[in-house]
């Protein structure tokens, strides 16, 4: 499990998490959808340690707090929804920086095995900077399957937690990104994906936690959180849920189309 209870974040005089409560659970993916500036990548930053809060977070019974960094590391792997990377690194050396920052830096090379997962086989000699952003964001991807590698370790779960994992693909990449993350799931691993497709979310996501202005509004099912109040709400804008019966919900902005 992965869970926060009360969580609360304040940068400077602002509070931007309000005593919150979360829970994602390990063989589904757990999306967080809301508006821009909901707070959703904050969320994320203090579930994997990476900014100070209160109230509690915990990971497979790690108390996220107290943690060491190599402990978190060994658990989680994080895909950011920005990632620079300063200097002329391959596309293995990306990798290769993963799987040293995991418990797995001794057992062989990983790389092409990551980078198949993603479809990038071929891809390590590359630089990275010459790749197409919707390329670049899937090396971010295979770093971290590269860091914690297996779904299910010796301790449990290891977690995948990824910020706006499709944000620049195209259709048919967006579908093999969270074909691996589905898959990484499906095997027992952890997933939380913040998205804002929320047809995408719809098609792959086992629980979704919707956001608005730091607060964890409703969780659960898709069918649950995804109604036209609760999103026409959180968006401040009015949406249309509607569902087919072999493939459940969609969501047309009825703003738009009325
Ligand atoms: N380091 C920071 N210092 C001050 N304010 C911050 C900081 N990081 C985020 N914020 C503020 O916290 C709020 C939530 O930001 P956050 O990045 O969590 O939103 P988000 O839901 O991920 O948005 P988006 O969909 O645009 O990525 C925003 O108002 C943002 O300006
Ligand atoms: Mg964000």
């Amino acid at each position: 499990m992965l869970e926060a209870k009360n969580l609360s974040v304040r940068f400077g005089r602002r509070d931007i998490l309000h005593g919150l409560s979360f829970a994602a659970k390990p063989g589904e993916i757990t999306a967080i959808v809301g508006p821009n500036g909901s707070g959703k990548t904050t969320l994320l930053r203090a579930l994997t340690g990476d900014v100070p809060f209160t109230g509690a977070a915990h990971l497979e019974g790690i108390d996220v707090a107290r943690a060491k960094p190599w402990e978190l590391a060994a658990r989680r792997a994080v895909l950011a929804q920005f990632t620079g990377v300063a200097f002329p690194f391959t596309v293995a050396e990306i990798v290769r920086l993963g799987q040293a920052s995991g418990l797995r830096a001794g057992q062989g090379d990983l790389t092409e095995r990551a980078l198949a997962r993603v479809g990038l086989t071929g891809f390590g000699p590359r630089h990275y900077h010459d790749l197409s952003g919707g390329e670049q964001q899937r090396v971010q991807l295979a770093r971290a399957i590269a860091q914690i590698w297996a779904p299910v370790g010796e301790a449990g779960a290891n977690w995948l937690i990824l910020d706006e994992p499709v944000a620049s693909l195209d259709i048919a990449h967006q579908l093999e990104v969270m074909g691996v993350a589905r898959d990484f799931a499906r095997d027992g691993g952890g997933v939380v994906a913040v998205m804002h497709d929320l047809n995408l979310t719809a098609m792959f996501a086992g629980s979704v936690a919707l956001m608005a202005q730091g607060r964890v509004v409703t969780q659960g099912s898709v069918d649950r959180v995804f109604t036209d109040a609760h999103l026409s709400s959180a968006y401040a804008c009015e949406l249309r849920v509607n569902t087919t019966p072999a493939r459940g919900p969609f969501l047309l902005p009825h703003t738009a189309i009325a």
